[in-house]
């Protein structure tokens, strides 16, 4: 989703604004742009289109100064068009801004400002920049006037602002969206991803809501009020490698083919904290879990884990709708939100209610400092590294990883748990090795049809439902993923001569009876595609998966499902790990 990145110094601004704007590419974005201070003079340059594209088009290192902001914008408010992308500025072209987020209350003061300003876009953000115009124009520093405009605006954002008035200085505030500011001698950074200056610093500082925070000779944090706050900076430990596909022609497939190196890291634990968290998941009265997309059934993976080896129930609610479920939250829950960029909003939204209410928080999270770890009372890293393609692959099996750990653990059996997911890990790479060219054909076979479904029961279930959202977001063709059991209450009404139906049956106690839903499919026609360790009469295309013990399943089942979205997509011509119309990091509700 946006992206912003500003920098300061004494040396040119916009080559370092391009290379943030660069590592932030990945999050989706439809347009980008950035805005320079030079000589009492804002420069700007922005358009629709891939950076690269805008930075030609625009000569956009070629804007002369040694501060300024950048942005990459996914549309909210407003279509995809050069007026609306960012930075926008004021009337006078002194002040530019960039904001993630949306700004609930734009309407309401856009008319209030319509009469003495001129409007440029639809978006939200530039009223962010007449207020401080107005402001400004009162007298106030720009510092002051950004604590004016927090007064003023209602939603939730991240902003970075520059003004000609104060060159060499960058102020910038957030309520709930990510903001983090590096420093590394008289290079001062700020960010909604530390990846957009981690080539430069590991030297960071979390902007917390509500902060305005000024950079220019110094770094300085202060509230609502004017008081200043201390934000202590910290090293983050997080290896910066440049994203490169390293020979793959495509992130998507690279990541898949990292997964077993992911899911090892993933079982690197401090064990007392692992063993700390299965106590209290033991011990609370409810216990929540609470995430979106694949994360989400990666819960589901971990809800059927926590039943069958430790006997504890537990729900699993999306993170969209968490926060009306708010009524039974209380101090004896524990919420396990699960989200790899740590940033979802949604899941922040129902986290933060939670809180409110005296819940306890644990959470699983990628990216290291995000939102999400730093509102838990207890955080585990994934360890995965940087995910590039939009499509979650070996984040979701980094996720399964902890589940099974935190799973045996809570079943006292920790280290016999981590040997078997390290065995099970093992025939990961014979998985991809033994179905590429196999999925690659089958992908070729589907790759007109308009609907496929995807079937299979207890800890299978969410792998269907995984299956289905990767063919769908990357290869745009409609998918459902369910249980095998719930297809004739419905979508079997769906099925017709060619349908694919994807049905997941390892040899385990589900298969007679999943094999006996795939047969009410290809009673009417469908094109059945078996997952499963052997073959069958039944199966019109047979993915082989490795044989494993029925709770094991997931992590071998998925990655021919990831394999079969990612070969839909490049058949159909798409760009798997751009797809059209999302975001890595889903920053807005
Ligand atoms: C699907 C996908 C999304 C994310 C979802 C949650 O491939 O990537 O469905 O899983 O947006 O994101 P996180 O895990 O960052 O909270």
């Amino acid at each position: 989703m946006c992206g912003i990145v500003g920098f300061t110094s004494d040396e040119p601004a916009a080559p370092v604004l391009l290379r943030g704007l660069k590592c932030l590419e990945y999050r989706g974005y439809d347009s980008a742009g950035i805005a320079t201070i030079c000589n009492g003079q804002l420069n700007c340059g922005k358009d629709v289109g891939k950076l690269d594209e805008v930075c030609t088009n625009h000569n956009l290192i070629g804007l002369v100064g040694n501060t300024g902001i950048g942005h990459v914008r996914w549309a909210t408010h407003g279509g995809v068009t050069m007026e609306n992308a960012h930075p926008h500025c004021d009337c006078k072209q002194e002040i530019a801004v960039v904001h993630n987020g949306i700004i609930d209350n734009y309407e309401e003061l856009r008319a209030e400002l319509r009469s003495e300003h001129c409007f440029k876009s639809q978006t939200d953000t530039e009223i962010v920049a007449h207020l401080l115009e107005e402001y400004v124009e009162e007298g106030l520093s720009l510092e002051a006037a950004m604590r004016k405009v927090v007064r003023r605006i209602r939603g939730t954002y991240s902003i970075a602002a520059i003004s000609v008035r104060e060159p060499g200085r960058l102020v910038a505030t957030r309520k709930d969206g990510p903001l983090v500011v590096g420093r590394d001698g008289n290079r001062k950074f700020i960010a909604s991803d530390a990846l957009a200056f981690m080539e430069h610093t590991h030297d960071v500082a979390y902007v917390e809501d509500g902060d305005i925070v000024v950079l220019d000779e110094d770094i300085v944090f202060t509230n609502e009020d004017g008081a200043a706050v201390d934000r202590a900076f910290k090293t983050i430990d997080w290896r910066w490698d440049e994203p490169t596909k390293q020979g793959y022609d495509y992130y998507m497939m690279k990541e898949i083919t990292e997964t077993p190196d992911a899911i090892r890291c993933a079982l690197e634990q401090d064990k007392d904290l692992i063993l700390d968290m299965a106590m209290n998941i033991l011990r609370a009265k409810q216990v929540v879990f609470t995430a979106c997309g694949t994360s989400r059934y990666a819960a589901l993976v971990g809800r059927y884990l926590f039943s069958r080896l430790a006997g504890k129930f537990c729900d699993v609610i999306m993170g969209s709708e968490f926060h009306y479920f708010s009524d039974s939250v209380d101090k004896n829950t524990l919420v396990i939100a699960i989200s790899q960029s740590g940033e979802t909003a949604d899941v922040i939204q129902g986290v933060k209610k939670a809180r409110e209410n005296g819940a306890t928080i644990f959470s699983m999270i990628n990216m290291i400092g995000s939102s999400i770890a730093r509102m838990s009372d207890r955080s585990i890293y994934l360890n995965c590294g940087p995910e590039i393609g939009v499509a979650a692959t070996k984040s979701f099996m980094s996720q399964l990883a902890i589940l099974y750990l935190l799973a045996f653990t809570m079943a006292n059996r920790m280290d016999e748990g981590i040997q078997k997911v390290r065995d099970v890990c093992d025939t990961i790479e014979g998985v991809i090795e033994t179905n590429g060219l196999r999925v690659e054909r089958i992908a070729g076979l589907t790759k007109h049809n308009n609907s496929c479904y995807y079937i299979a029961r207890g800890i299978n279930f969410a792998i269907a439902a995984e299956g289905a959202l990767k063919l769908k977001e990357i290869s745009y063709i409609h998918a459902e993923g369910m249980p095998a059991g719930e297809l004739k209450h419905g979508t079997l009404a769906l099925i017709e001569k060619g349908t694919p139906v994807v049905v997941i049956c390892p040899k385990d106690y589900t298969f007679e009876e999943t094999l006996a839903n795939a047969a009410e499919t290809k009673a009417r026609g469908a094109f059945v595609i078996g997952v499963s360790e052997e073959n069958h009469a039944m199966f019109d295309e047979w993915i082989e998966i490795h044989a494993t013990e029925e709770i094991f399943y997931p992590l071998v089942t998925v990655v021919p499902l990831q394999l079969l979205a990612y070969y839909s997509a490049v058949a159909r011509g798409n760009d798997p790990d751009r797809p059209r119309n999302l975001a890595k990091s889903v920053t807005v509700k």
